[in-house]
């Protein structure tokens, strides 16, 4: 379940021109299990209709301080007070700078300043003005009040015909932030190493050996371990996807070999090291210096292959192993259960997720996951298919105390 279920959000919507992808976002908040309200300000109007989002928030929509008919009746500011979220997306320059200038002269600046309701802030705006001095002094004053998360603009095409930074992130990455302020802080200064996606062997200079390994499911634990309040270094294989939000260092790699050499250097400062990496188990012996022509071959290619470092179970006879926590994964096609606690055994894991990669649906390039949770004893702990980020939520929530346990007593 995601972290979301049955929170009650705010979405403060400002007047910029990527107020048109609210009602989207409503939704896919909705899909997250939030309820959601909506404050629009009197500029985010023109650009998205306050009735598309009562529609589909199915609240009434909040938008100006005053009543429409001039009485003096001020509408109520507590909406802040009664959610677990506010969430403003996008925010322009002018509410980050009222935000950050104490200032509040309509309803969405009024409901932000009467409460105290984290607040995820999601600017949007040209690029130029996102580059103004000033206004990087407002996000910056913003980012440094832990009330406020930034969520950083995307660069893309911007409706003002500029390819640059500025651009509203796409609503699974302000859903994965919104999540990420709700998540508690469980593992406050815990360090973890993430290792995710595939590795690449080389044959020749143009050619290499490699898995269907995407590294999403990777990805989506690093940010959650993040999210719980880790401090987590990504080692990531060669894939095409952004670091995520939280995760505070990234070091790219290539080979098993690569890879085993972040793993060592990390070690010493490492409490917990998740192996979610698809690593090569086998290399050619020798990489040809140029490339292989098929017209040198007899119809016929054998490459020598010889066996590459097991990183898991290195560091698993490292000295300090006592103290840390490993976590492996295991990717089967039959048998998952039984070859996953063989692999906990051999390799000398506290814990290990089985994920049947052949069954249709989940595994590698799949958004969903679907995996068992196996510890040293006890049963192993199924985990339904789900998206990948839930999947991988649920595994670090129920991985928290007993990390936490082991870490501070180590
Ligand atoms: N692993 C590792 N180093 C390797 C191979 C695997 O550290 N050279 C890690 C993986 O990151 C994973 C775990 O070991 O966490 C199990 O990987 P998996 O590929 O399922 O198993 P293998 O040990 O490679 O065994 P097999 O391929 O025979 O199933």
């Amino acid at each position: 379940m995601s972290i979301l279920a049955n929170k009650r959000l705010l979405l403060g919507v400002s007047g910029g021109i990527a107020a048109y992808k609210a009602p989207e976002l409503v939704r896919r908040l909705q899909d997250a299990g939030a309820d959601v309200r909506v404050v629009l300000t009197a500029a985010a109007e023109r650009f998205v209709s306050p009735l598309a989002l009562e529609v589909v928030s199915q609240h009434a929509v909040g938008r100006a301080l005053w009543e429409p008919d001039g009485a003096s009746r001020i509408v109520h500011t507590d909406l802040g007070k009664e959610v677990d979220l506010i969430v403003l997306a996008p925010a322009t320059a002018d509410l980050v700078g009222k935000i950050a200038g104490g200032l509040a002269d309509d309803l969405l600046t009024t409901t932000v300043m009467a409460c105290s309701t984290p607040v995820l802030v999601c600017p949007s705006m040209n690029t130029e003005m996102l580059g103004n001095p000033f206004v990087r002094r407002n996000l910056d004053a913003l980012a440094a009040e832990a009330r406020y998360t930034l969520l950083e603009p995307g660069v893309g095409l911007l409706a003002c015909g500029v390819t640059g930074p500025g651009r509203l992130p796409d609503p699974p990455e302000i859903i994965g932030a919104a999540a990420a302020v709700l998540t508690p802080k469980t593992l406050a200064g815990v360090r973890v190493v993430v290792s995710a996606g595939p590795t690449r062997e080389a044959v020749d200079p143009v050619r290499y050996l490699t898995n269907h390994s995407t590294g999403t499911m990777g990805f989506a634990l690093a940010r959650a371990f993040a999210a719980s309040g880790a401090d987590v270094t990504l080692v990531a294989g060669p894939v095409g996807l952004p670091t995520p939000v939280g995760v505070a260092r990234r070091v790219d790699v290539a080979s098993a070999a690569d890879l085993a050499r972040a793993v060592a250097d990390a070690w010493d400062a490492l409490d917990v090291l998740v192996m979610t990496a698809a690593v090569a188990d086998f290399r050619p012996r020798v990489p040809a210096a140029q490339k292989i022509k098929k017209t040198d071959m007899a119809g016929e290619l054998a490459i020598a292959l010889e066996r590459t470092e097991d990183v898991l179970a290195t560091a698993s006879a490292r000295p300090g192993r006592a103290e840390k926590v490993l976590i492996g994964f295991a990717a089967e096609t039959r048998d998952v259960e039984r070859y996953a606690r063989e692999k906990l055994a051999r390799k000398g894991l506290d814990w290990i997720v089985a994920n049947d990669v052949g069954a249709p649906g989940v595994g590698f390039g799949a958004g969903d996951n679907e995996v068992q949770l196996i510890g040293r004893s006890g049963a192993a702990v199924r985990y339904d298919r789900a998206p990948k980020d839930v999947i991988a939520a649920s595994l670090v929530a129920a991985l928290a105390e007993s990390i936490a346990r082991k870490v501070r007593r180590g």
